[in-house]
């Protein structure tokens, strides 16, 4: 998980230009799909004239767009709102607006509580009712401070404009859809089932109209998201039930979509159609996000995870029999309440097992109102933080030989970027790592054919054939 400011890059207005447009500058945190939701939030305000920046300073409107996975992730954004505090008195004194919101799973789960911590904020909305936000803005403008994180009853989709193309072209040739929201499955540790709420999904019909205008603009990589995303299904022709296997087979008939992902899975929902689309998609690039969280049945259990260690082994088997050259990457927790030791080195004797490409690794955080905040057998943070050093230790050595086993091999690279270096650009392997090559003529956008020719811990280096 990383913070990243979800906002294209304006030239700064000298301080004495008359300010016919409104700046937002938008700050997220957390995962994807904070990410698609900063960009769908910066297009509903872009109607009332809002352009979003990337200074502060030349901001009239900030949204903090928020994450409540982890204590460290929502406490983040109470001292964030400390300095904005701060600036929004010093605004005042030059008698400049400076709107306060804070958006996301924060602002779900905490409501009015953020205005009484944070006396600065003028606005707070949750995940389900964005598309309000500019109606709560003006409200917020006439002095009013509002709260809303109603589960809308009415589709936000359908509420939200689409962007301009410039506008979705500034944002690269890789974009986010989020296909699915929520979540049913209630893991004893997570947040997610109440600041998101129940699982929906968006109608296939809608979300090929997105991809479409996507690609429109020049987009030629989607990665579709969804909190359980493989539990996405929808109706096809004739009405039928469809699943997230479909769903990427029509995708893949889109003519200029080059590839596409999806993220994040539950090993209870990777059906039949879903394994088989990894053989029969060829866009559909060989890499899995799926979480097992550990790898000891007794805390699967304790965690509602539904299944055991063995049942996650025997399905990466699956996928793999239909496509070797998969990346598996996943989450771990590790100090669940009642993790022994013992426990622990089930986790470790798992990932051993399977060998991953990538993983996101944490040390169990208290979510108050969740099962798992009640139950005994809390691990001393020291544990836990022993714990999690050797875990990720052997993730590492697992990602390094994975990233060094790619040496020599002959790829597709999508260029996104350009790279540090001049001349240089970057790109994705088939396996998300960032991939660095000389550009030789080509552009942003373009898929030209690589030879990986080094491996550094967190990128690829290549020359360009053919
Ligand atoms: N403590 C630590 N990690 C958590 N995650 C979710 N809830 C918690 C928690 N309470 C991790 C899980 C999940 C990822 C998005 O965040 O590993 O898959
Ligand atoms: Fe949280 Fe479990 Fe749902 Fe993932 S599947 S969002 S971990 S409750």
């Amino acid at each position: 998980m990383t913070d990243r400011i979800s906002a294209i890059d304006e030239a700064p207005q000298p301080a004495a230009a008359p300010r016919n447009s409104r700046k937002v500058f938008v700050k997220t945190y957390g995962c994807q799909m904070n990410v698609y939701d900063s960009e769908r939030m910066t297009d509903a305000l872009s109607k009332d004239g809002y352009e979003a920046t990337t200074t502060l300073e030349d901001a009239d409107l900030v949204l903090l767009n928020t994450c409540h996975i982890r204590e460290k992730a929502a406490e983040k954004v109470y001292s964030e709102l400390g300095r904005l505090r701060d600036m929004k008195k010093a605004r005042a004194r030059d008698g400049r607006e400076f709107v306060i919101g804070v958006t996301g799973c924060v602002a779900q789960a905490e409501g009015s509580e953020i205005l009484r911590r944070a006396p600065a904020v003028d606005l707070v909305i949750g995940p389900q009712t964005y598309h309000r936000l500019p109606d709560a803005l003006k409200r917020a403008k006439q002095g009013e401070r509002v709260v809303d994180t109603d589960y809308a009853i009415e589709d936000k989709f359908e509420h939200l404009p689409a962007p301009k193309k410039a506008q979705t072209r500034a944002r690269g040739v890789a974009a986010f859809l989020t296909v699915q929201e929520g979540c049913d499955k209630f893991c004893t540790f997570c947040v997610v089932p109440y600041t998101r709420g129940s699982e929906v999904s968006r109608p296939l019909s809608q979300i090929v109209a997105e991809a479409e205008r996507l690609v429109d603009a020049g987009v030629r990589e989607i990665t579709l998201l969804g909190q359980n995303v493989n539990a996405w299904h929808g109706q096809g022709d004739g009405g039928a039930p469809i699943g997230l296997g479909a769903l990427l087979e029509r995708l893949s008939a889109i003519e200029g979509l080059a590839r596409i992902r999806y993220t994040t899975s539950h090993p209870r929902d990777m059906d039949e159609a879903l394994i088989n689309a990894h053989r029969d998609l060829p866009k559909l690039m060989p890499y899995l996000h799926l979480p097992v969280q550990s790898g000891s049945d007794r805390i699967l259990k304790a965690m509602n995870r539904r299944h055991t260690a063995a049942d996650y082994l025997a399905l990466i088997e699956r996928i793999r029999a239909v496509q070797p050259d998969l990346a598996i990457s996943g989450d771990f927790i590790v100090g669940f309440p009642g993790e022994t030791d013992e426990d622990f080195e089930d986790t470790m004797a798992l990932v051993h097992k399977v060998g991953y490409a990538q993983a996101f690794s944490f040390k169990y955080s208290i979510r108050p109102g969740t099962p798992g905040a009640e139950m005994d057998g809390h691990v001393a943070e020291g544990v836990k933080s022993e714990r999690l050093e050797r875990l990720q230790a052997l993730l590492f050595q697992q990602q390094t030989a994975f990233a060094a086993g790619c040496v020599g091999k002959e790829i597709d690279l999508l260029l996104e970027k350009t790279g540090r270096m001049p001349g240089q650009l970057v790109g994705r392997s088939p396996w998300l790592h960032p991939v660095n090559v000389d550009a030789n003529g080509s552009e942003i956008g373009d898929i030209i054919r690589v030879r990986i020719t080094g491996a550094g811990p967190n990128s690829l280096f290549a020359e360009a054939i053919g």
